[in-house]
């Protein structure tokens, strides 16, 4: 095996809210699994990443906080790396976007691909709001998807089907920051032409070539990518905008450009490479090292960001010249939460940095349910029953429990130090083996980015560890063969200490744990598969428990704090009132006939469990009206109340019944709905004005 040089890169989070569960199993917690693997088995390696501070995600987020941008950038970029930090994710480098030397670093690669041709200018009819006096870039502008018809579409992205769009697709277009219609103004932007790139592409991508040569095994990468990848460019690709009209941003580079910024998925992605020379100024390395050469550049992202990362930033790259292309994209699917998606605006969700204020002590057994979960190449779900059998039935059962034996057992037998191996019989010979073909496997799965699968086979040796004890019951033949003890003892301490080793890259405070125990170090991958981690004689220490078990109530307190959670966020977004609709007319009210009615008689409508058919006295006539009201009020409760009606609506014919009018309702913010019945008792017929 070469020993490969690797950059690894972890999607730049927006800095503009905390992480939750379905970023850390799909982007970040693979990504320094895969690192703490590389590093231990002696590649060198540079992984950065950092806090993704432009674009609209940031301004729209002070906008509805009422802070700066830039107060909102410090605060989670502060919340980011604390949780990251506490989660024992570690980055070489957690840098920004928002320093000095990243304006300068994006800039230059402005000014060079400008300065190679690689932009064209254009001059075109873009949204502006005239009371803001703004140009309406991406998110600024809502309105109703062509394809789907969302009502919610952003000018970027219909987040309901996924399409992805431009503002002018938008029906019904709205400024976000007023409200109203926007208008089209013209204004000059730099272009990528992302078709002229289309054949190389293809040819990377597909055949894993570059200017002819092999660059990467196209076989190593995930088959949702690859085919995102190939989708796009076989729908063709356009000239993107790589400038906007903003005054958040890095500026563009250019005389009479003043209100001009670079495109935040032009400036973000050139993050990696800032903080890359951040790192390298601070430990006296090169930066450049780490972005030409012979080394394999790898970035874990997401779903959602995988033509950024596959096409436009490779075009970068390469039109900027001289630097590698990703030898891999490992992109996470998405991982759901207790049934539903995570969603930010419903709060539901599992935050990290909450977790890890509730519970300190309990970073690995996070970290081991999400990787044996981890969304690698389909959506996937989290629930917190799964996390208790998870901890419970694998970490403190089988893990736990058999470390703790051997440890224990070793005290009580030999003091703590490791016993003579004597000789072997046909299962000891099986559980060598099973030791020493372990890591070459783990290695394999790794290397592959099947890193779920990996923490998987690293399991099954303490599993077959776990049952080697249960099946040779060393505490009953220590009163009758201690020679045969002894061996046994010996092979299971060789086996915690390769586990020590294996588990290092994905639980590594437990591992920690077990290294100390066993008085080694345990972070070298190519000493693993071994029968000769520990001396005879060797003096190991007193284990402690290394995973307590989840009670019940554990988990229904989660859970009911989740959907309290998703409760307090329905209701303050209720407050958050529908907007006035547009006027109306004095003309148009009074068309509309409202009046005091008697309900006499009431019913279910069969077969509808929402619907009430009425009989109501208007005063004038006695007409039948089917409501939607079944799910709030019982026929019994309602017959005798005087109610509002709209009598002239056009009778409709719901079910089968004809109804004739409406009856008026309140609804509150959590959906109840509430008759208008007069404070007064005042009778069918009369009007409403
Ligand atoms: N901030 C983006 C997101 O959260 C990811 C940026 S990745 C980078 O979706 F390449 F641009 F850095
Ligand atoms: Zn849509």
């Amino acid at each position: 095996m070469t020993n490969n040089k690797y950059t690894v890169t972890a999607a730049l989070p927006y800095a503009n809210g905390p992480l939750h569960l379905g970023h850390v199993a799909g982007v970040y917690l693979p990504a320094d699994i895969f690192v703490r693997f590389l590093k231990s088995k002696g590649h060198d390696v540079a992984f950065v990443c950092g806090s993704d501070e432009h674009g609209a995600a940031i301004t729209l987020r002070a906008k509805k906080e009422g802070v700066s941008p830039k107060e909102i950038v410090d605060k989670y970029h502060t919340v980011l790396k604390n949780a990251f930090e506490r989660f024992d994710i570690q980055f070489d480098i957690f840098h920004r976007t928002s320093e000095a030397i990243h304006y300068e670093t994006a800039q230059d690669f402005f000014k060079k691909l400008l300065e190679n041709d690689h932009f064209t200018v254009q001059e075109s009819e873009q949204f502006y709001d005239e009371k803001f006096e703004q140009f309406l870039a991406d998110r600024y502008v809502t309105g109703e998807c062509p394809h789907c018809h969302n009502p919610n579409a952003y000018g970027d992205q219909c987040e309901k089907c996924g399409a992805s769009l431009s503002p002018t697709d938008l029906i019904n277009p709205k400024s976000t920051l007023s409200g109203e219609s926007p208008v089209l103004k013209s204004t000059q932007h730099w272009y990528l032409p992302m078709q002229n790139h289309e054949a190389w592409l293809k040819d990377w991508m597909q055949k894993g070539e570059l200017d002819g040569q092999p660059h990467h095994d196209p076989k190593m990468w995930r088959n949702q990518v690859v085919g995102q990848c190939m989708s796009w460019i076989d729908g063709g690709l356009h000239p993107r905008a790589m400038t906007r009209d903003l005054d958040w941003g890095v500026p563009v580079p250019l005389e009479g450009a003043d209100g001009k910024v670079l495109y935040v998925w032009l400036d973000a992605p050139i993050g990696y490479i800032s903080a890359t020379k951040q790192w390298a100024l601070d430990n006296q390395k090169d930066w450049k090292e780490y972005w030409t050469g012979d080394r394999k550049l790898v970035h874990f992202i997401g779903k959602d960001n995988i033509v950024f990362h596959t096409i436009i930033f490779p075009i970068i790259l390469k039109a900027y010249g001289g630097l590698i292309l990703p030898d891999n994209v490992p992109a996470s699917e998405f991982l759901n939460l207790e049934g539903d998606k995570f969603s930010t605006s419903r709060n539901w969700a599992v935050w990290l940095h909450e977790y890890l204020e509730r519970y300190p002590e309990k970073v690995d057994e996070l970290k081991y349910t999400l990787t044996a979960i981890a969304p690698e190449s389909k959506d996937a779900e989290f629930t917190w029953k799964e996390f208790q059998a998870r901890v419970n039935n694998e970490l403190a059962d089988v893990l736990g429990n058999f470390i703790n034996r051997a440890l224990v057992l070793t005290q009580k037998y030999y003091n703590g130090a490791v016993p003579p191996l004597n000789e072997l019989t046909a299962s000891d010979k099986e559980v060598i083996e099973k030791i020493k073909g372990t890591p070459d496997k783990v290695a394999d799965l790794l290397y592959r980015y099947k890193i779920r699968e990996a923490q998987a086979e690293v399991m099954q040796l303490a599993r077959i560890g776990n049952k080697y004890l249960a099946d040779n019951e060393p505490w009953k033949l220590i009163k009758t063969d201690e020679n045969r003890v002894a061996t046994i003892m010996h092979i299971a301490l060789q086996l915690t200490t390769n586990l020590a080793g294996l588990l290092a890259p994905f639980l590594p405070k437990s591992a920690q744990q077990i290294a100390s125990f066993l008085q080694i170090d345990h972070n070298n991958w190519n000493r693993l598969g071994n029968m000769n981690l520990l001396a005879e004689g060797h003096l190991t220490s007193k284990p402690t428990i290394l995973f307590s078990k989840i009670e019940d109530d554990f988990v229904e307190k989660e859970q009911a704090l989740l959907f309290a959670n998703k409760m307090e966020t329905t209701i303050s977004a209720s407050q958050e009132k529908a907007p006035i609709k547009d006027d109306i007319d004095f003309e148009h009210f009074t068309q509309l006939d409202l009046r005091l009615a008697k309900i006499i008689h009431a019913e279910k409508v069969k077969k509808a469990d929402k619907l009430l058919q009425l009989t109501v006295d208007t005063g004038i006539d006695t007409r039948t009206i089917v409501s939607g009201i079944a799910a709030h009020y019982s026929p019994e409760e309602i017959v005798g109340k005087t109610v509002m009606v709209l009598l002239n609506l056009a009778p409709r014919k719901i079910r089968g019944i004809n109804s004739e009018g409406m009856v008026l309702m309140a609804e509150d913010a959590a959906g109840n709905l509430s008759f208008m019945t007069p404070e007064k008792s005042f009778n069918p017929g009369d009007s409403i004005r």
